[in-house]
């Protein structure tokens, strides 16, 4: 089997979406699953920045540390290269829907469809909030990062 390939999307790619990264390689690692990881934002505000100091701060504190990522904009080549996209709202999955080239081999899908309970539900944006926030966006990646992990061992 080809090893998956597995793209994160939020807004910025400086909050949610690096986060999602973090905790699905932590993840992925424990598991011994060997899988690409990447995170992308549909804006461009971001490009070369690293995640937002509350992002990086919640994510070390459950051990994953995400300072060394830096913000690029969603490409079409994306869904050429990645097996699995998942997006954080629904606002980005109609930005991202708007440029799936007709060759891609994966189409966006909600994050949080992965978690029993919570289809159709967002990832909240926590930019414009408090850290607790932030705890909030960290709780919800990670458990669909746990759901992932097993989805991909099956
Ligand atoms: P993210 O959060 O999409 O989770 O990275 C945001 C980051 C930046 C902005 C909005 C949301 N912004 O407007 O700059």
């Amino acid at each position: 089997m080809t090893r998956p390939a597995v793209l994160f999307v939020c807004l910025g790619n400086i909050c949610r979406s690096p986060m999602a990264e973090g905790a699905f390689r932590q993840a992925a690692e424990a598991a011994g699953l060997e899988v690409i990881i990447d995170s992308a934002g549909t804006a461009a505000y971001h490009v070369g920045d690293p995640p937002d100091p509350r992002a990086q701060e919640t994510a070390r504190s459950y051990g994953a540390e995400i300072g060394s990522l830096r913000g690029r904009q969603l490409v079409a080549e994306d869904f050429r290269r990645f097996s699995h996209v998942f997006v954080m709202d629904h606002a980005n999955l109609a930005n991202a829907r708007a440029i799936v080239p007709d060759d891609a081999i994966s189409q966006p899908q909600l994050l949080l469809d992965l978690v029993p309970g919570r289809e159709g539900a967002a990832v909240a944006d926590p930019y414009y909030g408090g850290e607790e926030h932030f705890e909030d966006t960290w709780a919800d990646v990670s458990r669909a990062a746990a759901e992932l992990v097993r989805a991909l061992q099956r």
